[in-house]
């Protein structure tokens, strides 16, 4: 690849929409750059599937192949190289060196590098099952806890239910304001569980048959780690997406989410 000549993905357009999502993409090929020279770097095209970040393949200097991630600033992904440090290689990727000043993350890469989601049901639970136990080391500062995060989802939601035209029943909203308060509760030692542990998140790997990427990390009582979307992968969300009565004219299930079509 030329250097700073590559493709912005498709899935990161919506970025155009907001002010920092325009600045973010314009200072992209800089950042790149410096993040090339810092690390000495040579990178390829980036992947295509990234949605709040630009990802590319890379090698090392010594050439080890690497993945350097660029973050769109959130919040919920401030701590993802921290979770990455934590972890060390254990059930997730290593990270080789990060730099807060660029958002960047500096990762092992996972080859071939296929995810969870394109595997038997049974099979990526099983590989979830083992993975997840792993993953539940000891969180303390800087992570967010659950109880603190949660509060937000259950002030936010009713809001964007209404802004979305009310796309559901009331008795779904009120189902899932009743689980977060129930999480929030959530007992035991608070571990760092994952908020973003999905079925593309999950990346078959040579050093581990699997390994987590992209975390999104939280403190909280265990139950909550083994809870949210891996169980509920998109078969799952699409069987109780078809099986609630209102007609859902202008949505669709996409991303794992109900989304606008
Ligand atoms: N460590 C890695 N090894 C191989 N491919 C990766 C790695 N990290 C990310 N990718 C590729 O980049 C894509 C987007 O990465 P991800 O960290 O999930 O970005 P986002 O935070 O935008 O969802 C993944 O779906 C995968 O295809
Ligand atoms: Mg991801």
């Amino acid at each position: 690849m030329e250097h700073n000549v590559f493709d912005i993905p498709r899935r990161l357009k919506w970025l155009e929409a907001s002010a920092e999502g325009r600045a973010w993409l314009r200072d992209l090929p800089a950042r790149v750059q410096a993040c090339v020279d810092q690390w000495a770097l040579r990178p390829e095209p980036p992947y295509t599937e990234s949605y709040v970040s630009l990802v590319l393949p890379v090698t090392q200097s010594d050439q080890t192949p690497a993945v350097l991630k660029l973050q769109f600033p959130h919040p919920e992904s401030e701590h993802e190289a921290e979770a990455l440090r934590r972890w060390n290689g254990q059930g997730a990727v290593r990270l080789f060196a990060d730099e807060p000043k660029y958002y960047a993350l500096l990762i092992e890469k996972c080859e071939p590098g296929d995810p969870l989601s394109g595997i038997a049901r049974d099979e990526a639970l099983e590989a979830l099952t083992e993975i997840l136990p792993r993953l539940w080391i000891e969180a303390d500062k800087p992570f967010v806890s659950l109880h603190e995060e949660s509060a937000k989802w259950a002030e936010h939601l009713p809001s964007s239910w209404e802004r979305a035209g009310r796309p559901f029943e009331m008795e779904l909203l009120d189902s899932a304001l009743q689980a977060i308060h129930d999480l929030r509760e959530s007992p035991g030692q608070p571990v760092l569980v994952n908020q973003d542990l999905h079925g593309d998140n999950v990346l078959r790997a040579q050093r581990e048959r699997w390994l987590v990427i992209d975390p999104k990390p939280l403190g909280s009582g265990r139950d909550y780690g083994h809870s949210p979307r891996p169980w509920l992968g998109p078969s799952s969300l699409n069987a109780l997406w078809t099986s609630m009565s209102k007609p859902r004219a202008g949505f669709a299930m996409r991303d794992y989410r109900i989304q606008p079509v």
